[in-house]
């Protein structure tokens, strides 16, 4: 193993990537204990960082008889079980057949693989053997015999530590896991903010960042999904961190159902944080021999402030996570008539859409919700995945072979995991919905959850969705997914199952998820949920692009992307260009400044072209191939958050760096224009100082120091919601 190891005499566990080392001990009583996460330390193991003492009101395990210093309160600990006198957030919790519920894990053994572990039906991080290793450390209830299996993926050269537990009832006796995180790790003494990204529908993944506190903070979804309103992704952060300083440390859970991440700042200064599946109506029975997983954690240490951090992600996400073949693939320039059309066309006007998407130079066409069953608003239809032939005369293939042959691609919308009340299939079928006896069901956009726990459901639809897209040999789908889970109660399972309902709704989704991209490995996969509603890595998993927002408006768009950026990386975001006013806001920018921010993901329109003037036309075809020549970079390159939205009201500006630092691009926007204007010098980032760079605009030759140091002026003069664009390239 070379980035794992074990020291037999002092019981020391590392976990080296190239900037970050991860250290654990097997302490006293075989508790193990955390000792470091974060900048390499060389040779030295951190347990004299642990200092006991006899402290009142921090209780002792009975086996240390008169030692009176060693206390579960206090301790670091890597993986805690609730009832110990560990009175902070406990990782596990269990609830035996007596009624009782402590659980007091320690360790028992250990081993090494070469590659990444996997998981059963749940998205996380590949790895072959050059790329990874796995550390399974093996911790014991003495009483139940349940075996908690800790498993760490160490990515070396991408700076990433991945966590999961895997849990196996070895005893006799059922065991109901109340609640099972899948990561837990102890700071001593580190005084650190919480960066998180909240938001709501149509305002995604907004930036907050406070201060941690003495008791428990915590960013959580109970939605069924990872939400609109919190995100499974945080950072803690030195208080003096920056883009470019500080320690930071990002956890992201690759999950897209109910989690939670709670951080508690302790009596002792401490720091821990928990992060899993949200404990909420969240129970799971294990039978002898049963086995259950948790959703993995990604986490990432830089010691280079916040722009490093995203970077690491950025990276790990499009080389281990992401298995579409379209990760770094040029994607199609997409038109999508949702916002052209919404319910309200025919097979005629979605081809005069087509046919100006060819003129302009598109590449496919997309059409959006209402092609089937009774969708004539959105009160009807789901679940009826049959053309509708009263609004598409002579069917699907038809419309698409004549949309094929004029050269563009043909994408899809769907959303399988529901169903209309007026549908076919909820006449048929009324009981294949989540629903809790006796009780009224909740309504969300008119629609009900899909009993997706049940095979027989998930097979029905999937057939029915396979048998549309083979009849018409469709290039890309979007798959969304459009309201809360509620009515949580499936009438396949018993009664002391129903706390897996949740968790077992996430996992059918990724079970047909898995299906469709097992049966099309050439589909270019989109997610969605109402916008970025489900914007999370265990999405992609299975999509390279998730849809970043209803919002379409590029001034809102600013602070959408910019939050979303800290995480994921801009391949992933879809975002179009849409009219003005802005069908969400009633903003009117200019046309060309909605298509810089679009460019900063995956470039495509939600518009009617044919309603476009002669001169938008124009400068359509101009955003497409400028998007087209700075494609590469979005898909590949490193992203620098500039400037900071949430801060500056004068301007924002964002800049791509290929990795070879031969190129980079800077795209903005100006919001606000001044009379008498200050001159704003913005600053570049990952150039190379000594290399000359060549202003694709003016000719000017700069040296890559003068670009980050020095720095160049915005443009004067300019009025409100103006682009900004640079390009530099090495000469
Ligand atoms: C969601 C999506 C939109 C669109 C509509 C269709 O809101 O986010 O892009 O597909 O559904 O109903």
């Amino acid at each position: 193993m070379k980035y794992i190891s074990y020291d037999e005499a002092t019981k020391v566990f590392q976990l080296h990537t190239k900037n970050s080392v991860y250290q654990m001990q097997v302490a006293d009583y075989n508790t193990l204990v955390h000792l470091y996460y974060g900048a390499d330390i060389g040779d030295t193991q951190a347990s004299h960082r642990i200092i006991r003492l006899d402290r009142g009101f921090c209780v002792n395990p009975y086996e240390a008889g008169d030692d009176r210093t060693f206390s579960l309160d206090v301790l670091p600990q890597e993986y805690s079980g609730y009832g110990n006198g560990d009175y902070r957030i406990n990782a596990m919790e269990a609830e035996h057949e007596d009624g009782s519920d402590a659980l007091h894990l320690r360790y028992e053994s250990h081993k090494m693989m070469e590659g990444k572990y996997s998981l059963d039906g749940l998205p996380c991080m590949f790895g072959g053997a050059d790329e990874a290793e796995t550390l399974e450390i093996v911790l014991y209830d003495r009483i139940t015999n349940l075996k908690v299996h800790l498993l760490y993926g160490v990515f070396y050269e991408l700076d990433v530590i991945t966590r999961a537990v895997r849990i196996h009832n070895e005893g006799e006796r059922a065991v109901k896991i109340q609640r099972a995180m899948s990561m837990e790790m102890d700071y001593p003494n580190k005084h650190m903010d919480l960066i998180h990204f909240y938001g709501r529908h149509a305002m995604e993944r907004l930036t907050e960042r406070l201060p941690l506190y003495h008791g428990i903070q915590s960013v959580e979804s109970k939605r069924g999904t990872s939400s609109h309103q919190h995100n499974p992704f945080v950072i803690l952060c030195d208080k003096s961190a920056s883009e470019k300083l500080g320690d930071c440390y990002g956890f992201a859970l690759a999950y897209s159902g109910n989690f939670r991440c709670e951080i508690e700042v302790d009596q002792m200064e401490q720091t821990r944080i928990v992060m899993g599946i949200h404990p909420y109506h969240f129970s799971f029975k294990l039978n002898k021999g049963d086995v259950f997983e948790t959703p993995e954690a990604i986490m990432a240490y830089s010691s280079e402030g916040l722009s490093r951090l995203s970077h690491i992600y950025h990276d790990a996400y499009r080389s281990n996570l992401i298995r579409s073949k379209y990760v770094t693939m040029p994607r199609p320039v997409l038109v999508n008539n949702w916002e052209a059309t919404y319910f309200g066309f025919d097979e005629e006007k979605l081809y005069r859409i087509a046919q100006d998407a060819k003129e302009i130079g598109l590449d496919m066409f997309v059409l959006d919700d209402g092609w089937f069953g009774k969708r004539d608003n959105d009160n009807a239809g789901l679940g009826d995945w049959v053309v509708n032939e009263d609004k598409i005369k002579g069917g699907l293939p038809k419309l698409v072979k004549r949309i094929k042959d004029l050269g563009l691609k043909f994408g899809i919308w769907i959303e399988p995991e529901m169903v209309s009340e007026d549908s076919d299939l909820y006449r048929e079928h009324p009981d294949w919905v989540l629903r809790i006896p006796d009780r009224s069901m909740t309504r969300g956009r008119f629609q009900l959850n899909l009993d997706i726990t049940r095979k027989e459901v998930r097979d029905h639809v999937m057939q029915q969705i396979f048998r549309v897209l083979d009849s018409c040999q469709v290039d890309y789908v979007k798959w969304d997914m459009n309201r809360s889970v509620a009515n949580v109660y499936s009438s396949a399972l018993p009664s002391d199952r129903q706390g897996e309902v949740f968790h077992r709704y996430v996992l059918g989704v990724y079970e047909m998820m898995e299906q469709l991209v097992t049966r099309y490995p050439d589909l270019l996969f989109e997610n969605c949920s109402g916008g970025g509603g489900r914007f999370d890595a265990g999405m992609l998993y299975y999509s390279p692009q998730i849809w970043c927002s209803d919002n379409t408006d590029a001034i809102d768009r600013l602070k959408i992307q910019y939050g979303t950026s800290f995480g994921y990386p801009i391949s992933a975001m879809g975002s179009h260009v849409s009219v003005c006013p802005n069908h969400q806001n009633g903003r009117v920018t200019p046309f060309e400044t909605r298509g810089v921010v679009a460019s900063a993901g995956t470039f495509g329109y939600e518009l009617d072209l044919g309603r476009l003037t002669p001169e938008e036309k124009e400068m359509a075809k101009k955003q497409i191939l400028d998007y087209k020549q700075i494609e590469h970079l979005v898909q590949t390159g490193d992203y620098y958050r500039l400037s900071d939205p949430f801060k500056n009201n004068d301007y924002v500006v964002w800049q791509f760096v290929s990795k070879d630092k031969k190129e980079t691009v800077v795209n903005g926007v100006q919001l606000r224009n001044e009379p008498n204007p200050h001159i704003h010098l913005i600053y570049l980032e990952g150039l190379l100082p000594k290399e000359h760079y060549k202003d694709a605009q003016t000719g000017a030759v700069y040296t890559g120091a003068a670009l980050m140091k020095a720095g160049i002026p915005l443009p004067v003069g300019l009025g409100d919601y103006q682009p900004l664009k640079f390009r530099f390239v090495m000469v």
